[in-house]
């Protein structure tokens, strides 16, 4: 352990402590709630807090009426500020009747000093603010809520501080997420990442490889490898490391049967990781890689570092050499200065990659980036060009997704199904999510399934039993 390792376990001693006279406090065990929004690094960093939550003595429930709820926000579109402002609203009601309850923000919206302002300003009951540079001192933070009767604020504008050796509680048993660097160095225009994460800093390989096999050991067969950029993964290392050799690391370790990753900018794409995935057994047949715009003039105010016609060459040269996988990405409608023939060609190439899905979001405005201060459009052209966009994609994901009708694939069976209690919901490889019948003791393990029938996204499948 390095020296922040064992200040911040001293301090999951101490947290204890307080913890214990809360209860005395309250008369119960107490319990506490982490809310995540956004995206799976935040869902990771969710688990470390979890995990140090139930070191320092807390129940963890997924009760908003908990005696702890921690909101880990998002800010990468307005609205998911708008969804944290509204559920604090929510969360008032609940400390007039509970004075004792206490009300922890974190995440990336807290990285903007204007939201911190009018946290300040406007909802000053929450007990304590960080953000995500100093997650890592969540008990030490823990230890400041309890003592203080005011707001706690620690916000830190960057950090070059990696904490390995935290404890952390997985959500899933049979996966997990593992950051395998943090921040990002390339400023898009639209996009508050850069601002709010940091800049870009990769872990060693080493560290990357002891902590996975350590979940290979507790269980885990699926890893996804994380980080804003995975394909710039090691430039900032002492010994650099490509993403395609650290891919190759991980395929070494017994026990994991499958690895994902998120997320790949097209300008970094090598052809080292297509050959590295092509020859792969264990890494995933799915591809995230956000598009963004069709548009060169577009791709270019965003500040995305390639074409249109490289971009489709691109995916077109994966699906050649790797021609059962699955290519998803992020489209941004209404991005500054869009016209409608910008969305033509954004629809074009939706048509010629025929993306297995699509995320399409409508452009959000963030405060501090530069097209904050460009042209903006306006929203009824947004609105229409977002539903032909969304048209476009719902025809070619059925198109993709369905071409596996009547097969039979492995599937890792992740849950039961919400809406019924007889099926369950299993992951391909390719990320498409198969419902079929199965036992709940299935979980965790990866079977055989027919791809019955297709339902646009999802398949509902059977089991083959040997
Ligand atoms: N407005 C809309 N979408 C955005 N994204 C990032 N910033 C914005 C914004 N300001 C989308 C991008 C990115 C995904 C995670 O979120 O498509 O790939
Ligand atoms: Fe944002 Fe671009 Fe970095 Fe992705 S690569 S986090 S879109 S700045």
């Amino acid at each position: 352990m390095n020296k922040e390792e064992l200040i911040q376990q001293e301090y999951i001693e101490k947290a204890r402590a307080y913890v214990a006279e809360y209860k005395r406090l309250i008369g119960h065990e107490p319990s506490s709630c982490v809310v995540t929004f956004g995206c799976q690094m935040n869902a990771r960093d969710s688990e470390k807090l979890c995990g140090i939550l139930e070191q320092a003595g807390f129940i963890l429930s997924n009760d908003e009426n908990a005696d702890l709820v921690v909101y880990n926000t998002c800010t990468v579109r307005d609205n998911a500020n708008q969804r944290v402002y509204g559920r604090l609203g929510a969360l008032h009601s609940m400390k007039k009747k509970n004075p004792n309850k206490k009300i922890a923000l974190c995440g990336c919206m807290m990285q903007e000093e204007s939201v911190v302002t009018f946290i300040r300003e406007k909802y000053g009951f929450v007990d304590l603010i960080f953000g995500t540079h100093n997650i890592f001192k969540f008990a030490e933070l823990l230890c400041d809520m309890f003592s203080s009767d005011e707001m706690v604020v620690d916000i830190w504008k960057d950090t070059d501080e990696i904490v390995e050796e935290l404890p952390t509680k997985r959500k899933f048993p049979y996966k997990s997420g593992i950051n395998i660097m943090f921040g990002c160095n390339n400023f898009c225009t639209y996009c508050i990442v850069p601002y709010v994460r940091g800049r870009e800093r990769s872990r060693e390989p080493e560290d990357i490889v002891r902590e996975i096999k350590k979940l290979s050991c507790d269980g885990v067969k699926e890893v996804m490898l994380l980080g804003q950029n995975v394909n710039s993964y090691g430039k900032n290392l002492d010994k650099e490391v490509t993403f395609a050799q650290l891919l190759q690391m991980v395929e070494q370790i017994d026990g994991i049967e499958r690895i994902r990753f998120m997320t790949s900018h097209p300008k970094d794409l090598s052809d080292d990781l297509i050959n590295v995935m092509k020859n792969s057994t264990k890494i995933c047949r799915h591809l995230h890689l956000p598009l963004q715009s069709g548009s060169d003039r577009i791709l270019k105010a965003m500040n995305r570092h390639y074409t249109k016609e490289k971009y489709i060459d691109l995916a077109l040269k994966i699906r050649r050499e790797i021609p059962d996988i699955a290519i998803t990405t992020d489209i941004i409608v209404g991005f500054p200065t869009e016209e409608d023939v910008d969305v033509d060609d954004t629809i074009d190439v939706i048509k010629k990659v025929g993306f297995d899905n699509a995320f399409t979001f409508i452009y959000s405005k963030r405060t501090g980036t530069p097209a904050a201060s460009m042209e903006q459009v306006d929203e009824a052209t947004v609105k229409r060009n977002f539903d032909r966009v969304l048209k476009v994609v719902q025809e070619t994901a059925r198109n993709a997704v369905s071409k596996y009708e009547g097969m039979i694939m492995d599937a890792l069976c992740e849950e039961v199904n919400e809406h019924d209690p007889g099926l369950l919901n299993g992951r391909l490889s390719n990320n498409t999510i198969v419902h079929f019948a199965g036992e709940k003791d299935l979980i965790g393990q990866i079977v055989p399934v027919r791809l019955t029938e297709c339902h646009g996204f999802y398949y509902t499948g059977e089991l083959c039993r040997n």
